[in-house]
């Protein structure tokens, strides 16, 4: 039944490993307005883009993938309208994709005239499997695709007003033989010729993650070491989630030298999605590093998310889901309650309650209401808490287990949760009006 084989990148060296730790947030750059938007069943409207475009500008992002200018009208006027009606902050660069194809270099810089500052990436597909299925061509034309479109983008820029950069993308870098990826991007870069502190960018993209992370780990250590011009190069990844772990190629890939990480809010992305950007920068919150974006108000990001791109926000998904932070079972409402106890006594600082990875305050979930919810798997903790917190009851010693007992056993027998409201009024039926 499985006997297909499959192409598997083979690994190239093994330093990074050496690492525990990330010391500093990468510089982010968000493609929500156009990895996100070109996988979306109903892309966003251009009142949608702007809307997007504004939450990510209060979120923090200075690096926005705006979109491929040459792809669609609204993708063009889009950018259009960001450009015409000064609404591109002055802290905030602008990045569209173009393919290396002189036609949509030229749209693509038609769609930037005026703008203060952008980055052009321009990117063509490298893989065996892309130059030999679809383009049918061999290593040398290839990389002349590449040479021939950065040769272009420099032209364009010297010709137009703005201050504009680059960057070179080797789509499906992972198929790629790790040192034909090398030569092409050493190519391009011998034809910017970048000196700092005016940096180019090279953009790993796993297009499709078919490498497990320390093997892609490795590719980018070899990249790292061996690109020319390295003072002048920002090395940016671009993770999918294919084999879903693109937060773990983004984490073993800083690790191993990238500097630079693209991704979309909540994994929004083509297939399996982009590499999720919260779970990468609450990662680093949790190890206390500033990963400076703000996601303290992460309800308010997710209705506006779900909003604008139809998607939903999973129960389940790291920092934002809405059960992500709840405890149902009895044992994990006992240790959390005790560990908030000790947390008060200590008056420590450093966050280590048992079963919650951040304090939810940090990104704006409460405890009363997300954290301690009652059903048939609560324990008397859990129930006296409620009951404590949202009614002032304290539960004698003596009672708390009957009491236990007596709300589980509603909620098994219905099988459903007990709000608050309910857990009081099994109380009061059998306690204080003795039904
Ligand atoms: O995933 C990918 O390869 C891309 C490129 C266009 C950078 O999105
Ligand atoms: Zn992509």
């Amino acid at each position: 039944k499985y006997e297909r084989t499959y192409f598997m990148p083979p690994a190239v060296s093994y330093d990074w490993v050496k690492k525990d730790h990330i010391d500093k947030p990468p510089i982010w750059c968000s493609v929500d307005l156009r990895d996100g938007n070109q996988s979306l069943i109903e892309p966003m409207s251009l009142e949608e883009k702007l809307e997007f475009f504004r939450l990510l500008v209060k979120i923090g992002f200075r690096e926005i993938e705006v979109g491929f200018p040459a792809a669609s009208d609204t993708e063009y006027n889009f950018i259009r309208a960001l450009i015409e009606n000064n609404m591109i902050p002055e802290d905030v660069t602008i990045q569209v994709l173009t393919q290396a194809r002189a036609h949509i270099i030229k749209k693509t810089f038609e769609a930037i005239a005026g703008a203060p500052h952008a980055v052009i990436h321009l990117y063509n597909s490298t893989s065996v499997a892309q130059r030999e299925q679809v383009f049918r061509k061999g290593k040398e034309e290839i990389k002349q695709i590449a040479v021939d479109g950065a040769k272009l983008l420099k032209q364009l820029a010297d010709e137009t007003v703005g201050n504009f950069s680059f960057q070179y993308s080797p789509e499906s870098f992972p198929g790629t033989e790790v040192d034909y990826a090398l030569e092409i991007c050493n190519a391009v870069l011998d034809v910017w010729k970048p000196t700092p502190p005016n940096k180019v960018i090279i953009n790993l993209p796993t297009t499709v993650e078919n490498a497990m992370p320390h093997v892609f780990a490795c590719q980018v250590e070899f990249m790292n070491k061996n690109l020319k011009y390295r003072d002048a190069v920002i090395l940016c990844l671009h993770p999918h989630n294919d084999r879903g772990c693109g937060v773990c190629d983004a984490e073993f890939g800083m690790l191993a030298g990238a500097e630079r990480i693209e991704g979309t809010l909540f994994g929004n992305g083509e297939r399996t999605g982009n590499v999720d950007i919260i779970t990468l920068a609450m990662n680093l919150f949790s190890h206390g590093i500033n990963p400076q974006l703000d996601f303290s108000n992460m309800p308010e990001i997710c209705q506006k998310y779900e909003e604008l791109t139809r998607m939903q926000v999973p129960a389940r998904q790291p920092y934002a889901g809405e059960l992500v932070f709840t405890a149902f079972s009895g044992s994990h409402q006992d240790a959390i309650a005790k560990g908030m106890n000790y947390r008060k006594e200590k008056q420590t600082a450093t966050w280590s309650v048992p079963y919650l990875p951040i304090d939810p305050k940090d990104v704006g979930r409460q405890y009363d209401s997300d954290v301690i919810r009652i059903n048939s798997q609560s324990g008397k903790g859990g129930i006296g808490y409620i009951l404590r917190q949202h009614y002032g009851m304290t539960i004698p010693a003596q009672m708390k287990e009957e009491v236990g007992y007596t709300v589980k056993e509603v909620s098994d027998r219905e099988h459903k949760e007990l709000s608050p409201q309910s857990v009081y009024q099994i109380f009061e039926d059998k306690y204080i009006n003795n039904n």
